[in-house]
């Protein structure tokens, strides 16, 4: 299985035949070395509807016949515009062909481009190859990632945003780690614009000086796991 990391909150996976996206701002993200044009998607994964994770999702969605998965009114909107979605919810999980798929809570806002309200924001626990990934979307520090934690233990790959501003900065983002005690973290969320600078090697020195393993992707960087 391969993730690739396209800066701020972009993944994409590939696991055997599938691809698999989340959170796919590409075009307008001052740091990815990929356009939307240069990536294919059998599947789109959506934290929440905010420009810089919504991105260019509607028009990858239409060029590969993609089908989203995001929370229920991210869903109805998707569809309204004409895309193929597979509704969820916060503590729901589902077994799509890929693997399995299960959102989280997630302490942030959520609100489409054209102003809808888009449902509660949410992070996603992935199971592919029997490996968890935990894609914690924007979010604040909150007590029960220690229960994602036990849930889905063990977290193989934790996303976790340090860039602060919008989402945990590194002292926050520390003890998240703590919380999940994950085997791998990869920072994200920082580095894009100016609000939201960081520097990925504090945040990597405070996790590993705790034991942890954290793995600093360079935005375009594509690694097997
Ligand atoms: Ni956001
Ligand atoms: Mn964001």
């Amino acid at each position: 299985m391969k993730l690739k990391y396209f800066g701020h909150s972009a993944f994409q996976i590939q696991s055997g035949k599938y691809s698999i996206l989340i959170d796919p701002f590409l075009d307008d993200n001052p740091v990815s070395k990929t356009k939307s044009s240069q990536v294919d998607a059998n599947f789109i994964i959506l934290t929440h509807a905010h420009g810089d994770h919504l991105g260019d999702a509607l028009k990858i969605a239409k060029r590969c016949n993609s089908l989203f998965i995001a929370v229920n009114e991210l869903a109805e909107w998707l569809k309204s515009k004409g895309a193929k979605a597979h509704n969820m919810h916060i503590g729901g999980a589902h077994q799509f062909e890929f693997g399995k798929v299960k959102f989280t809570i997630a302490h942030h806002g959520s609100i489409t481009p054209d102003g809808q309200y888009a449902g509660e924001p949410a992070g996603v626990v992935l199971k592919i190859e029997g490996k968890n990934i935990y894609h914690t979307g924007d979010t604040g520090l909150f007590y029960d990632m220690k229960l994602i934690g036990e849930m889905n233990n063990p977290i193989e790959f934790m996303l976790c945003p340090i860039g602060d501003n919008f989402t945990m900065g590194i002292e926050d983002a520390v003890k998240a780690v703590e919380l999940v005690q994950p085997r791998n973290v990869i920072p994200m969320h920082y580095n894009t614009f100016g609000l939201i600078k960081a520097d990925p090697e504090e945040f990597k020195s405070s996790v590993t000086s705790k034991g942890f393993n954290c793995i600093v992707m360079n935005f375009g960087e594509e690694i097997e796991i």
